[in-house]
Formats: structure tokens, C-alpha cells, sequence
């Protein structure tokens, strides 16, 4: 990634600033897009530590203008703007389907008419499955949305597949599972329970945890920001769709307990799964990832522990910057 040029939308969200830190890191000419709609995981002080060193363009990837300009002159594009809520998707379906549909449509557009050279990697999500018909989930599984979000990433992601297959854009996405880590929105479970968890308990406070007995993987944010960079370094991976897996799979009892025990002290509640969220839940969901780990060589690298440890000490020093 030395001197390239490279392009993230979403680019101070979460997994977005991760991702830009590292790029600044291998010596890449980054520049970040984002709307920083305070509802959404964007926030300035996620790229405090490259903030000289990379260019920040706040516009909106609905706005096609911008990202005709914005596309062009880039060697990479890793995609990475959404409306991630599961929840909001189901009352405010019209921005879900503007944000992770339409726009991403405009994007290729706007690849395909100004910058045909760009190798985009697009941030798809384990989600577009549903309910699982069966464990682990591999590529194959039948996609099967329980949210308008899952829907709207879904055709995002097929749009990509089809860019790359009809008109030689090279693109790959990768169908994230629970990713955590630094600078993750914590403020609510907007972006995942988890970023309430970790805020409830170092303000020495009970969280909550709903039902307990589901099966998830995770991974931690360093963990797919490695697998972002490689897929968009490996032309084997051009038009296809890889799940990211997690190294262990808890249920979310065992995930609270190992919160709990990593920071040494802290209370959680047993609560009922509130019922408007039981109607999209998935239930149980791990992944296959043998299908990226055979094709491109990755695994995820940090356990649990190591990365929950991790991630209390980001928010320890900077949770002033997340509340
Ligand atoms: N974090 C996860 O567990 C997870 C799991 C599966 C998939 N994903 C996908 O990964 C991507 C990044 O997610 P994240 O966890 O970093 O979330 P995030 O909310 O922190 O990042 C998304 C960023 O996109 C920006 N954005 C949203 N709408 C925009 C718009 N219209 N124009 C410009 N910018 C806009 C937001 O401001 C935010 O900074 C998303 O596409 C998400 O669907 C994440």
C-alpha cells in the first residue's frame, strides 16, 4: 500500500479509522469520506493519531457529485459507509435503503464512468444469511434477510459482484461477522450491544444482557482491517464474497462473564429479548471462514480476551471522546 492512493468511505467510523490508521501507517495517501450523522459510528477523534497525515472530505455518498469527484485519481475503494442499525433500518426503511443501496449503486456508477482502475472491497455483513438454516454458515448458505438492512447490504454487495463481473471493476466483499474493538460507538447499540457493555462497565454500571443463550463469533477490529487490506491486495479475490469467522464462538452468557472477569469486576442483568428485536433476531450465528483462510491465507489472530482487554483499556483513557 506504499504511495498508493486510497479511498474509504465510512472512513471515520469504526472499522473505517482502523483501517485509515494502518493505511497512513504503510505509507498510502488516504482520504476519508463521511456524512458524520451523529447517529452513525463517525467521530472526528478516531483519526486524532493521523489527523495531519490523511485528507477528510465530510460529504455524503448519497450525494453523487461528491463521489464522482471523489472517486477519481484512486488505486483502491474500500467501502465501508452505512447505516448500520438493524433496528433503525425497520423504522426508517427509506434512509436504509438510500444509504446501503441506492448510493452504493452510484458509487459503481461513478467508478465505471470516471475511474474504471479502482479495486473497491466492500464491507458486507454476515446479517444478509438470517436465521441460519445451519452452523457454521459458509458462503453457500441461502441468503435469507430477518431486516430491511440485511436486504439493502445484500443488493450492495451484489452490486459489486456485478460491476466486477460485467464491466471488469474489480471488486470483493467480505460479509463481516461481530467486529469490536477501539473506537467503536459505545454511546448506545446502535452499532453492536457490545459497545454498551464495554461503556456501562467502566462507568461501573450493570448492562444488560438479553436471553444469553445465543451463539456468536467475533473478531477484533485489527483482525479485519488485516483482511480488508488483503483482499484488496490479491486479484484472486476479485469477484467474490468471503465470510470473515471468529477464532471462538460464545454464547452471549459466556461473552458477559469473560467481560466481567478481563475487567476485573462489573455486574450484568439478566433481561427477556425485547420483542420488537426478537422479530429480526437471527439466533444462533458462527461462521465458516475456511473459504478466506484457503484462498487468501487469513484467520483471525486475537481471542476474545486478549481483544475485550484491549478494547477496556482504549475506552479507560478515551471515553470522554465517546460518550
Ligand atoms: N461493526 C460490525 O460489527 C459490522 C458487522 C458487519 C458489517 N459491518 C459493515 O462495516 C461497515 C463499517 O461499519 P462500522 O462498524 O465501522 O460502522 P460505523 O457506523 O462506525 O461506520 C460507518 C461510517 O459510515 C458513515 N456513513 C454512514 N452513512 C453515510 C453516508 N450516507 N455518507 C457518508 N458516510 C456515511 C458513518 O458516519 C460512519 O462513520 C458498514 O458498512 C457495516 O455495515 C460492520
Amino acid at each position: 500500500m506504499n504511495n498508493e492512493k486510497v479511498l474509504i468511505t465510512g472512513g471515520l467510523g469504526f472499522i473505517g479509522s482502523n483501517l485509515a490508521i494502518r493505511l497512513v501507517e504503510m505509507g498510502a495517501h488516504v482520504t476519508l469520506v463521511d456524512s458524520l450523522i451523529p447517529e452513525y459510528g463517525g467521530n472526528l477523534y478516531n483519526i486524532a493519531p493521523i489527523e495531519k497525515m490523511a485528507r477528510i472530505n465530510i460529504s455524503d455518498v448519497r450525494d453523487t457529485h461528491s463521489m464522482r469527484y471523489l472517486v477519481q485519481d484512486h488505486d483502491y475503494l474500500f467501502n465501508l459507509a452505512g447505516q448500520t442499525s438493524h433496528m433503525d433500518s425497520m423504522q426508517d426503511p427509506y434512509i436504509d435503503l438510500e444509504i446501503n443501496c441506492r448510493a452504493q449503486l452510484s458509487i459503481l456508477e461513478a467508478c465505471k464512468k470516471y475511474n474504471q482502475n479502482i479495486k473497491i472491497v466492500f464491507a458486507s455483513t454476515r446479517q444478509i444469511y438470517g436465521k441460519p438454516d445451519y452452523l457454521p454458515v459458509d458462503e453457500k448458505h441461502l441468503l435469507r434477510p430477518t431486516d430491511v438492512n440485511g436486504i439493502n447490504k445484500m443488493a450492495g454487495e451484489w452490486y459489486h459482484i456485478l460491476y466486477n463481473n460485467t464491466y471488469g471493476i474489480r471488486a470483493s466483499a467480505l460479509r463481516l461477522t461481530n467486529t469490536y474493538g477501539p473506537r467503536m460507538r459505545v454511546k448506545d447499540a446502535r452499532q453492536t450491544f457490545l459497545g454498551i457493555w464495554i461503556k456501562k462497565i467502566i462507568e461501573d454500571k450493570p448492562f444488560e444482557l438479553w436471553g444469553g443463550d445465543q451463539l456468536r463469533d467475533f473478531n477484533y477490529v485489527d483482525d479485519v482491517v488485516d483482511a480488508l487490506i488483503l483482499t484488496a491486495s490479491k486479484e484472486e479475490a476479485n469477484g467474490k464474497v468471503f465470510n470473515l469467522g471468529g477464532r471462538e464462538i460464545v454464547n452471549l452468557r459466556q461473552l458477559a462473564e469473560l467481560l466481567v472477569s478481563v475487567n476485573r469486576e462489573g455486574k450484568y442483568e439478566l433481561k427477556e429479548f425485547p420483542s420488537d428485536r426478537k422479530r429480526i433476531d437471527i439466533g444462533d450465528y458462527y461462521a465458516d471462514g475456511s473459504l478466506i483462510e484457503a484462498e487468501l491465507g487469513w484467520t483471525a489472530k486475537t481471542d476474545l480476551k486478549t481483544g475485550l482487554s484491549k478494547t477496556l483499556m482504549y475506552y479507560r483513557e478515551n471515553m470522554s471522546f465517546y460518550s
